[in-house]
């Protein structure tokens, strides 16, 4: 994915790399000294509590928020970026927890809004209403496996996890995508929408997408993502992976009362021993 960069002694150059990321709003320190390295197909779950620094964390990559201090890296090279339109131009995208859809336009138009494909009749430009319906079949089936019943309905109509599939797909549809951010993607869903979202968020990373997914739902966490990162009070706490960790492990780190959840915690639970 990452086609040019140079390979750091022997290791595959990350996709993402964020590398002291400070940001303070007033007199508030929202965000402090925050590293982050993301490699490709790789899931990277976000989780601490409220106000810990996470949103703040990826709105700086999504370039809504600018960073006081601190650099971004894509495959290497240092990136700036000023608003949404500049994360997506390097490949960076994400789907808030309102999905940001229009509740009253049906899926294809949802999909490809602000985007949409022209056709020309006797030189009047008409919206290609057949090509948007045929291509948003195509990039749900591709990148969520979601099939659609009737692409004419509003998304208003649809399902939290069909909603979900739109949004995706949407994200999914910049050019040269390489890191997907997804916020809370699980809160407002049932079980089955839950399974089916955890789903396409593998069938991201299968495309050999990265994905960062912020959650509050640890047992969701542990379902999808490969590593966990921690924050609290907007530091990292520390990062482990989900196949040598615990959900118990990282809520010690969460709230702060883990002995030796240090800031490279990689070992199993260290809470038994509270217990
Ligand atoms: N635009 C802003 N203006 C002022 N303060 C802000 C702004 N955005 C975030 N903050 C503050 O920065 C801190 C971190 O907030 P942030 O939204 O990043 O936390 P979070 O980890 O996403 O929390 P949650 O789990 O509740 O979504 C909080 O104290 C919050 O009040
Ligand atoms: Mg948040």
């Amino acid at each position: 994915m990452c086609k040019i960069g140079v390979e750091m002694e022997g290791e595959k150059q990350p996709l993402l790399a964020m590398r002291g990321i400070t940001k303070s709003f007033g007199g508030l320190r929202a965000v402090t000294d925050v590293d982050l390295t993301l490699h490709e197909g790789q899931i990277l779950a976000i989780v601490g509590d409220n106000g810990a620094g996470k949103s703040t964390l990826i709105k700086i990559l999504t370039g809504v928020y600018q960073p006081d201090a601190g650099e971004i890296f894509i495959c290497g090279a240092k990136v700036e970026m000023s608003s949404r339109r500049d994360s997506i131009r390097v490949g960076v995208n994400a789907v808030y927890q309102n999905l940001g859809l229009v509740d009253a336009l049906p899926a294809p138009a949802n999909v490809f809004l602000g985007n949409e494909p022209v056709r020309r009749i006797l030189g009047i430009p008409f919206l290609d209403n057949r090509r948007m319906r045929e291509e948003t079949e195509r990039i749900l089936i591709e990148n969520t496996g979601v099939k659609l019943e009737d692409a004419t309905v509003p998304t208003l109509n649809l399902s939290g996890g069909q909603r979900q599939a739109v949004a995706i797909a949407r994200a999914v549809l910049v050019a040269d995508l390489k890191v997907l951010v997804m916020d809370e993607p699980t809160a407002a869903l049932g079980p089955e929408e839950t399974r089916n979202t955890l789903a396409l968020i593998r069938a991201v990373r299968d495309r050999g997408i990265a994905v960062i997914v912020i959650s509050h739902n640890l047992e969701h966490v542990f379902a999808v993502a490969d590593r966990v990162m921690v924050m609290r009070g907007g530091r990292k706490i520390g990062e482990v992976d989900t196949a040598t960790s615990s959900g118990t492990e990282v809520l010690g780190m969460i709230v702060g009362s883990a002995v030796g959840a240090g800031a490279h915690a990689t070992t199993p639970s260290t809470l038994g021993a509270q217990q």
